[in-house]
């Protein structure tokens, strides 16, 4: 553009579309819309459309479309310069001026865009004539209706080498240029002829909603399946996410945009009304769409196929991610069933299966996370410190000072956590020097809770792994169920996936007739989550609550009793008592801090990460 788009897009914000067509159109208000007779052809019945929230005027009549300066320029017969200038007087605003090659790569870009609006027109009214019969029935058999074909402008490219040709190509649209639109093919030696032959089409706009490239899918199977414009003057499918336009302005309002894979996925999507969603064409997420994802919402949830090569794309972009990470700024990521795409699971499980995998959606560290982790053994230190320096290399590469902070701080505490000597059932006092009372006293966690988390924890293995940090940071004060919860805990991380019965054949002596009893005990009348006909989802939602009654918060509460009773009477009962409790909370803090003291920049931040307290 010779006028920078900046500009353009302050005289669109400045000027009111409607209030500028309302000069010209008498125009009514129709839900979100406001229609009118179209001024562009001659109708009875209104058929044209404005939108002011997408700044757009539609004609489902005669296809008119633009906006504000695309109006100006049809209404009074003006070029884009003078709209532009003229729009521009209206708002108290000065066209910057541009340089001669601007100008000329303007005028070339003008063109390029007016052909592929043709072209775009001539693939619409083939798709509704007889030669779009075949097309018009895949479409609804896939579900998409008249309505949507017109919303995403979806066409049909007849099955000739002269129908685009034929139709677009004259003098001020000369071959030459349908060539370098991508619109015709040029053999070595010959005619140039269509691209696109028998296929529905699927034109691919920027961000305003310019046509710039088109998508074409073969009606049936072939290869390939779908074939797309070449990189164009306005096309470059490492920038261009399709649905775009249409899903900027409910990203904006939701706060959320969705990256799917394809082109009839972000139909679909749209359909069932996530209309924040687009698709990469093809292609792996490039930085250069990420940033254009940020631009739409703060954490995009990108969904991936939850078979192999959906986890290595999924592994890919956030390797591609993290450098660019900022504070704020992240993806999260969607695993959906393996095999389905949304589209599919859409059809087969309606709006609730994608709002259910929508809810299942993790964050970029925990995903990156796996990507380290999963499937490998972290039992030694040698292990653990070539896990350590894994993650420092990706962490080294993060650019934002703040988030490569607390990446590492993040990294450091979950390896601790994890892998850490708490895991292997050694307390760390066995080792510090420092004589701490064996755990916290009783009275620091309701031993009944304690027991129905763990019960809980045998009937649903799959939630050990889930809760597995806040569960190794309890401190129980029972010594046969603090036993069997770090049995437990080291069981499911050597040998993840065990269910009910896996995980209880693996126990033996004291664990496992604690186990037998605390299942067999008839106490589930209060505490239905723990009992044998609870769901998962009632499981999970019981240890939650319970555990955010227990662990950290409850030593708090234990703690600042006990100063109250000192305080009141300073006995030796309560000295020892508050002494205790203090000594335990101390330990937990400090024992994180030193294994972490080698490097300062974490040292102090450390101490509040993830903790509840
Ligand atoms: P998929 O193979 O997952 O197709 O490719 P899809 O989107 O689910 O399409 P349907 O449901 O079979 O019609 C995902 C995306 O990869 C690109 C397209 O952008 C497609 O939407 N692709 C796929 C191509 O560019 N060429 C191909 O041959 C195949
Ligand atoms: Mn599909």
């Amino acid at each position: 553009m010779a006028i920078a788009p900046d500009f353009l897009d302050e005289i669109r914000a400045r000027v009111g579309l409607g209030d500028v067509i309302a000069r010209h159109v008498s125009l009514r208000r129709a839900g979100r819309e406001l229609t009118g007779l179209c001024p562009f052809h001659n109708e009875k019945t209104p058929s044209f459309t404005v939108s002011e929230e997408k700044g757009f005027f539609h004609c489902f009549g005669c296809g008119a479309h633009g906006d504000v300066i695309g109006f100006v320029m049809r209404q009074e017969g003006l070029s884009f310069p003078e709209a532009v200038e003229r729009l521009a007087g209206e708002a108290g605003l000065e066209v910057p001026r541009a340089t001669p090659e601007e100008r000329e790569a303007a005028k070339r870009a003008a063109t390029l865009h007016e052909v592929m609006e043709r072209a775009c027109r001539f693939f619409e009214g083939e798709l509704q004539g007889p030669r779009g019969a075949d097309a018009r029935s895949y479409l609804a058999r896939r579900g998409i209706d008249e309505e949507t074909r017109a919303r995403f402008r979806l066409g049909y490219a007849p099955d000739s080498k002269t129908g685009l040709r034929n139709a677009v190509m004259d003098g001020s649209h000369p071959e030459a240029l349908l060539v370098e639109a991508g619109l015709l093919i040029r053999p070595d030696n010959g005619t140039p002829y269509d691209r696109f032959r028998g296929r529905v089409i699927f034109p691919i706009a920027d961000r305003r909603g310019r046509v710039i490239a088109f998508g074409g899918r073969l009606l049936g199977d072939g290869k390939p399946k779908y074939l797309n414009s070449p990189d164009t003057p306005l096309f470059s499918k490492g920038r261009v996410l399709y649905g775009m336009a249409t899903a900027r302005e409910a990203a904006h309002r939701n706060g959320r945009v969705i990256v799917t894979e394809g082109y009839t996925d972000v139909i679909a999507l749209n359909r069932a009304g996530f209309s924040e969603s687009v698709a990469p064409l093809g292609t792996a997420l490039t930085e250069s769409h990420l940033h254009a994802l940020w631009r739409m919402a703060p954490e995009p949830v990108l969904c991936f196929d939850g078979d192999a090569a959906g986890k290595r794309a999924a592994y890919r972009a956030a390797e591609r991610a993290v450098p660019l990470l900022e504070p704020g700024r992240s993806l999260q990521f969607v695993t959906l069933p393996a095999g389905q795409d949304p589209d599919s699971l859409l059809a087969d499980g309606g709006v609730e299966a994608v709002e259910s995998c929508l809810e299942g959606r993790r964050d970029l560290f925990d995903l990156v996370w796996e990507m380290y982790t999963e499937g490998r053994r972290f039992d030694t230190p040698e292990r653990v410190a070539g896990l350590e320096q894994t993650m420092e290399r990706l962490v080294d590469r993060i650019d934002n000072r703040k988030v490569q902070h607390q990446y590492r701080t993040h990294f450091r505490q979950r390896v601790l956590r994890r892998f850490g000597p708490r895991w292997h059932g050694r307390r760390r006092n066995d080792t510090d020097g420092i004589r701490i009372p064996s755990g916290t006293p009783p009275e620091a966690l309701p031993g009944s809770a304690v027991r129905h988390v763990v019960a809980t924890l045998l009937r649903h293995p799959p939630l050990i792994e889930e809760f597995c940090e806040r569960l190794a940071d309890l401190e129980i004060g029972d010594g046969g169920v603090d036993a069997l919860m770090r049995s437990i805990l080291s069981l499911v991380h050597d040998a993840p996936g065990l269910d009910e019965a896996g995980l209880k054949g693996h126990l033996s002596g004291t664990d496992a007739e604690l186990a037998e009893s605390l299942l067999g005990a008839d106490i589930y009348a209060q505490w239905r989550f723990a009992g044998p006909d609870a769901t998962i989802e009632a499981a999970r939602k019981g240890v939650s609550h319970a555990l955010d009654g227990l662990g950290s918060t409850g030593v708090k509460a234990d703690l600042a009793a006990a100063e109250m009773a000192l305080a009141n009477d300073p006995s030796p009962e309560n000295v020892e008592r508050f002494t205790k409790l203090k000594l335990a909370q101390l330990e937990r803090l400090q024992g994180e801090d030193e294994l972490l003291a080698e490097d300062p920049a974490s040292g102090p931040a450390f101490g509040q990460l993830g903790r509840q307290s």
